[in-house]
């Protein structure tokens, strides 16, 4: 498939990762590669809009300087719910409304599953998902995915471990659906049962043939493993503190897990992190997860390309 090609096939917005097949994801990925470390002009013109109604380091700040290596120009509003007018009561359909005649592309990011959805329903500029709630973020799982296969030369037949908060964790679910596309994958999900991941995506992943395990400890499986992919507990989606406290320090990465683990393998998250990886494993060359983080720049440059060039 050509770049064009796939651009065409491109539904206009980016909600979930169920939208991307195979070739897309190629195209993609080899335009992220060409793109990497490339400053010019070819979206000069352009607009983007960052509205995050959620915080955000790395998705907020790899879009927008995605959109200026690639000479776009960017608006936007972090902290939305207090600095938009949503703290005058407008509703997000309205807001999608008017930024659509602001800017070319908009990206958003809010605390309710669905809403990236009722913004494109509402929006005449392409809208990007990136994260709704505990329902996906299927940019950080194109990221993902792209680190695996830089990483491990393969995505085919790999062995993932999700752990941490799969209740909640939105980048494990999208991440999930895109590696279903890949034959022989395997995936186990390692949390406590209060965390552990929903039977909605098990159910969508065993239609499609993966096979998925469930676990409640890493060092049950940690030697059958090519990725373990740690997620952070997110404490903001617990009504009850009790509940967090449990889930809390279920699964840590620290130096006895790294010395179990396979010298091939690999750890990521997609962070932020508190506890759940200690700092002592960043010097581990098989902790990939700040190199996966920049690579959400190429990722991101690649993305816009195909939505705006
Ligand atoms: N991975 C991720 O979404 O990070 P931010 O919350 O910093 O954007």
């Amino acid at each position: 498939m050509t770049a064009t090609t796939a651009r065409n096939r491109m539904l206009g917005h980016v909600i979930t990762a169920e939208q991307f097949d195979r070739d897309l994801l190629d195209v993609l990925f080899r335009r992220a590669t060409a793109l990497d470390g490339v400053r010019d002009d070819r979206l000069a013109h352009r607009i983007m809009a960052t509205l995050f109604y959620e915080p955000s380091t790395r998705t907020r700040l790899s879009f927008e300087s995605a959109m200026l290596r690639l000479g776009g120009a960017v608006i936007g509003t972090e902290a939305a719910r207090t600095f938009s007018s949503a703290i005058k009561g407008e509703t997000l359909e309205d807001t999608v409304r008017m930024v659509s005649t602001y800017a070319d592309l908009i990206v958003l990011r809010h605390d309710e599953a669905g809403a990236a959805a009722r913004a494109a329903s509402v929006a005449s500029v392409p809208v990007v998902n990136a994260g709704d709630g505990p329902g996906e973020h299927p940019t950080q799982a194109l990221l993902d995915l792209y680190t695996i296969e830089r990483e491990l030369g393969r995505v085919e037949g790999v062995r993932v471990a999700f752990c941490g908060d799969l209740r909640f964790g939105r980048t494990a679910r999208s991440l999930a659906l895109l590696l279903a596309l890949y034959p022989g994958v395997r995936m186990t999900f390692v949390a406590p049962p209060v965390i552990q991941v929903g039977g909605d995506i098990l159910a969508r992943l065993e239609a499609r043939g993966v096979e998925c395990r469930l676990a409640e400890q890493l060092t049950d499986v940690l030697d059958d493993v090519d990725v373990v992919y740690q997620t952070r507990v997110q404490k903001e989606r617990f009504t009850d503190p009790l509940e967090y406290e449990q889930a809390r320090t279920a699964i840590r990465i620290d130096g006895a897990i790294m010395r179990q683990l396979p010298a091939t393998a690999i750890v990521m998250h997609p962070l932020p992190r508190v506890d759940e990886i200690a700092p002592e494993v960043d010097a581990d060359p098989r902790a990939a997860y700040f190199r996966q983080a920049a690579n959400g720049v190429a990722i991101r440059m690649a993305l816009l390309e195909m939505l705006l060039a």
